[in-house]
């Protein structure tokens, strides 16, 4: 029997419908809501809306659990690649080996981009932040590559010469920025091998790909490559539900990402880190800042909407960050500081009481840096990861028969009707 819920509003009771996931996830289905009550629901932050029915990723924040598609995150780390992790997510299943190969083809197809944006990049003045450029590039594409929509081999085509192109078009942008001369990818290249050439390969020291830095990369990437209705996907929906082109829905994801408490905050932990290493501060200070109600500063990489025990990202990169710099025989002080923030937080009274564990980014930003990338490139490399899960819930959201513009509603609280005043009487 279907289970409802009964709404008394004054001496009227009404049912609404419950619905049930397949990991026994509840909701009310308020659809009919408003026109049944004449009342909406008023949820600043969405923390309890439900904002779609999904097949794509599952995440228990209680227990620390992600998977795709099914597939414990734990697995996908540890024994795929970022290339099948896409094509898990888009297309909902693990690819065949043929599979794989045609998909790999597709991408060194269309890696390459336009000669012409070179001149875009050009414009931008120095010190742009490289998420603003990326925003603007991939809206940009739409002109240099009309979408293509017809079919399901055009929109393959379309989410392709995504796929492929934003990440030539991040290492160019961080080419241009330093003044040197752009790598093109190669067709012998994985798609990580290939990003770490075109970022660090040069006419005077040739770069030698490193197969565990590889990895390291195409770990980093799944981590990131999809976490159900986050900021930044539901930009995705929301302004895809216009049914603008999908280039522009991709570009508002980048923006939404870019902020300092969604993807922003890798590269805000390692700023907090280096002010704390560089400014005489203390672990102490920084944990007493970050409880005090009079100061906006939080602690980066803590905390998490969803996830209240831990971030099962978060213990997999820990872990890497160990290894990439034990493999790069490196000793990074911040990962030092890193370690004793964390150890000293996660003893501490308000971060026990309010669940603030360590997010997938606290240690990112230094693997990332191990790596070689620039701090102010890190939103773009989680927005590269992103980028399939992006692509994926987008195309479960225009083929959804449940499918609607998103138009939410709101309580107003303006003043009431009240008359113009001309200029003289004011
Ligand atoms: N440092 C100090 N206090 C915090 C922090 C933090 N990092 N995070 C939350 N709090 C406190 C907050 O002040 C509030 O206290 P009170 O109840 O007394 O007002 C309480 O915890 C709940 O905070 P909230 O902002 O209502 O919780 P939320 O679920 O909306 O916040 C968050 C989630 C990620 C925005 C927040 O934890 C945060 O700002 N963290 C730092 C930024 C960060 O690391 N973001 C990366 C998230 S992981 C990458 C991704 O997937 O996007």
């Amino acid at each position: 029997m279907t289970e409802k819920v009964k709404l008394t509003i004054a001496d009227k009771t009404y049912e609404l419908k419950v619905v049930e996931g397949s990991e026994g996830e509840k909701a009310i289905d308020i659809t009919n809501l408003r026109q049944l009550t004449g009342l909406i629901t008023l949820d600043p932050g969405f923390a309890n809306t439900g904002s779609c029915v999904s097949a794509i990723t599952f995440m228990d924040g209680e227990r620390g659990i992600l998977r795709y598609r099914g597939i414990p995150i734990e697995q996908l780390a540890e024994y795929s690649s970022f290339r099948e992790t896409v094509y898990l997510l888009i297309n909902g299943k693990l690819p065949t080996r043929s599979q794989l190969n045609r998909m790999s083809m597709l991408l060194n197809d269309h890696s390459l981009v336009h000669e012409d944006m070179r001149n875009f990049f050009e414009s931008f003045p120095r010190g742009s932040h490289p998420m603003g450029i990326l925003s603007s590039m991939v809206t940009a594409l739409r002109s240099f590559y009309p979408e293509l929509q017809a079919t399901a081999e055009e929109i393959n085509i379309t989410v392709t010469r995504l796929l492929s192109k934003v990440r030539t078009l991040a290492a160019m942008s961080y080419k241009i920025s330093r003044g040197h001369k752009v790598v093109y990818p190669r067709p012998d290249l994985s798609y990580c091998a290939n990003f770490l050439n075109m970022m660090f390969d040069s006419p005077v020291r040739p770069y030698r790909i490193d197969e565990d830095i590889v990895k390291a990369l195409n770990t980093y990437w799944i981590l990131h490559a999809d976490h159900e209705q986050n900021c930044s996907t539901s930009a995705v929906r929301v302004v895809g539900s216009g049914r603008v082109n999908l280039y522009a829905a991709i570009s508002a994801g980048i923006a939404a990402l870019w902020g300092p408490l969604h993807g922003g905050a890798n590269q805000a932990v390692i700023e907090m880190l280096e002010d704390l290493q560089h400014n005489g501060g203390t672990v102490e200070r920084i944990i007493a800042r970050a409880k005090d109600k009079n100061d906006p500063f939080r602690l980066m990489g803590f905390g998490h909407r969803v996830y209240k025990t831990y971030d099962p990202r978060a213990k997999i990169m820990k872990a890497m960050c160990d290894k990439i710099l034990d493999k790069l025989k490196t000793h990074d002080p911040l990962l030092d500081l890193a370690k004793n923030l964390e150890a000293a937080a996660l003893d501490d009274d308000y971060f026990v009481e309010k669940n603030l564990y360590p997010n997938v980014d606290f240690y990112s930003g230094i693997v990332l840096r191990a790596i070689g990338i620039p701090t102010n490139m890190f939103p773009v490399m989680f927005a590269i990861g992103r980028l399939p899960g992006w692509i994926a819930q987008w195309k479960e959201s225009v083929d959804d028969p449940m499918w609607k513009l998103n138009r939410p509603r709101q309580i107003y609280v303006g003043p009431n009707e009240t008359h113009y005043r001309p200029m003289d009487e004011r």
